[in-house]
């Protein structure tokens, strides 16, 4: 069965992106060559799930679109299709939505962002790892990894890797949500 995973990077103030939606201050870290292990995590992964604030990033930076995968978006708009891009819009549950793509594939499901939605996913107890790639910038002020919880969330720490960059990777478990203990 696939797992559901998180694979993000996050800078030392809890942040996925700038308030403008930016998100250059990690090129300086991608310059090296070093994919900080993507490469192999993404050649596990069948499918990428998505929310809104994420994909319309894509679509205006081309080059961050999952095009071997097959890509499910969370929203309740109307937003525009890749050609030759797998996409299906969703706005439904969140469990029915991992249990259709379990049936659909064996492959991990790649939860690519951004925090309203891994938020979401973490509070429905859906998120089977997460692997935060923490980088030593402070950016004050933006786009936060995790919002909108209404409960605490325990994680169990698996693993960590740092990298000369300064970056380190941080691999976590989910304890089980209150509900399936
Ligand atoms: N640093 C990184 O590695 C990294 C990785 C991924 C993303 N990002 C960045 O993160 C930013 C976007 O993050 P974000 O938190 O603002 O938005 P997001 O989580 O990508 O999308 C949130 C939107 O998804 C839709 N949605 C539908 N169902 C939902 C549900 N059950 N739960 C939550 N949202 C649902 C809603 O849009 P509708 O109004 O359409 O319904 C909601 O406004 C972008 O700037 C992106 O570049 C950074």
């Amino acid at each position: 069965m696939g797992k559901v995973i998180v694979f993000i990077a996050a800078s030392l103030d809890g942040f996925i992106a700038r308030k403008d939606d930016d998100i250059s201050w990690l090129d300086a870290f991608s310059a090296s060559g070093e994919d900080y292990g993507f490469g192999k995590f993404i050649q596990s992964a069948g499918t990428a799930v998505m929310g809104a604030g994420t994909y319309e990033q894509s679509l205006a930076h081309p080059e961050r679109l999952l095009k071997g995968l097959k890509n499910y978006i969370l929203t309740s708009r109307s937003l525009p299709r890749v050609p030759g891009m797998n996409t299906e819009f969703w706005h439904d549950s969140l469990p029915a939505l991992v249990g259709k793509i379990r049936q659909e594939s064996e492959r991990d499901i790649y939860l690519v962002g951004g925090g309203q939605v891994i938020s979401r996913f973490l509070y429905e107890g859906l998120v089977d790892e997460v692997h935060l790639f923490l980088v030593p910038v402070i950016l004050g002020e933006g786009i936060p990894l995790f919002t909108g919880l209404s409960r605490e969330i325990s994680l169990q720490l698996v693993g960590t890797l740092p990298y000369p960059a300064g970056i380190v990777r941080l691999q976590y478990v989910p304890e089980p949500s209150p509900s399936k203990r």
